[in-house]
């Protein structure tokens, strides 16, 4: 896999966007009406409107999209043929963008087609802006569609889909509430740790995934205790991004399979989704991958040098554990209102997600897909050791 886009980064780095736009006369932007909302963000948009003479702007992506939102969207542009697609959001508009850069393309294969599995070979000019530190969407390959009569999430994966230019600006994501910021910061954290302990794990992943854990351990906490601090806002967006390159290098796997179904059939926030998985899902795999996690442990502002590589695996399970509470993330899935009785069902979408179960380091048995999700389900647990 080759990330070939350009990465500018830095507080104001987008003051003047002259250089991004030679020869560009039609340009359509991906938002949300929240993002449209933001100051910045506004600012950035007209700046846009003095820049391109005939600007569309598409504000109705909606969280977790679905099939037939994208292809609404698309039916409702002012014009299809654009110079470029500007995407300005979270995960789900950056995912849109990604995938209305190829649909605008000429000769461009239709959705439904993208979805059967058609690759795409052109996509028009596009930059991706994140709103927030999490998906890494930005340096992905993927779009992920929510598929409601499956009641689970696909990804149309194409490397044609990865932008020419990325911008990471800080100052797009102080507006960003706590809560998505801590549920946004763990999806980001199961990107490097799942892409670095992975079956299709090698050097360069590695290399992305440690750069990327190192600095969100140290600023995840401190951008939700500091809300303006740009420095930490900056190190969470490339945290972000290299949690995207390390999956555009290898895959996430457990958690990310597991977290599909939680998304697709109760509408879990990805990145909530993701945090109740996050230590179960670890606890599970930490025996195929000490040393690995080791590796992860040592990077913690707080390590202890003089642990075993096996106390460092446990300690980095544990520190997952805390790091969610601390985050004030929900750790089951009893407490969110979900029914036990739906088990059977999890565990075979789970499974289904082939895609990212094939990375996992070890095998995975039905068995201990629904064992760790029993562990999501306390009252449960309960009854069996009363059994
Ligand atoms: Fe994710």
């Amino acid at each position: 896999m080759n990330i070939n886009s350009t990465v500018i980064s830095g507080y104001q780095a987008l003051n003047d966007m002259r250089y991004l736009l030679n020869g560009i006369s039609t340009a359509l932007v991906v938002t949300d009406k929240n993002i449209e909302a933001i100051p910045a963000v506004q600012a950035l948009i007209k700046q846009l409107h003095t820049l391109i003479p005939q600007l569309s702007v598409v504000n109705s992506v909606p969280p977790e999209p679905r099939q037939h939102d994208v292809a609404a969207i698309v039916t409702a542009l002012p014009q299809r043929q654009v110079d470029m697609v500007i995407g300005i959001g979270g995960g789900s508009v950056l995912d849109v963008a990604k995938l209305l850069s190829v649909l605008c393309a000429d000769t461009a294969p239709s959705l439904e087609a993208l979805l059967a599995g058609e690759k795409p070979r052109h996509r028009t000019r596009s930059i991706l802006i994140p709103t927030t530190a999490g998906t890494g969407s930005e340096a992905t390959p993927n779009a992920i569609l929510a598929i409601p009569e499956k009641e689970t999430k696909v990804g149309i994966i194409s490397p044609v889909m990865l932008p020419d230019v990325v911008a990471l600006v800080p100052e797009l994501t102080t507006s960003m509430p706590a809560h998505i910021a801590s549920s946004t910061g763990i999806d980001a954290l199961c990107h490097l740790i799942e892409c670095f302990t992975a079956s299709v794990a090698n050097p360069v992943s590695d290399n992305y995934a440690l750069t990327g854990m190192k600095k969100l351990f140290a600023h995840l906490e401190t951008t939700l205790r500091e809300p303006d601090n740009l420095l930490a806002r900056l190190e969470m967006l490339w945290a972000s991004y290299y949690g995207g390159a390390s999956i555009a290098h290898a895959g996430t796997h457990l958690v990310h399979a597991m977290s599909y179904p939680l998304g697709g059939r109760y509408h879990l926030p990805h990145g909530v989704a993701n945090a109740i998985l996050l230590a179960p899902c670890m606890r599970f795999v930490r025996p195929a991958a000490v040393s690995k996690f080791a590796q992860a442990y040592d990077l913690l502002p707080k390590a202890d040098a003089r642990l075993s590589d096996e106390q460092k695996s446990h300690a980095l399970v544990d520190y997952f554990t805390a790091l969610v509470a601390r985050l004030q993330l929900p750790a089951s899935l009893e407490a969110l209102g979900i029914s036990p009785d739906h088990l059977p069902w999890l565990v075979e979408a789970a499974l289904d997600v082939q895609r990212l179960m094939k990375n996992v380091p070890m095998a995975v048995t039905a068995d201990d897909v629904r064992a760790i999700y029993l562990t999501l389900f306390p009252s449960c647990q309960a009854e069996k050791s009363y059994a």
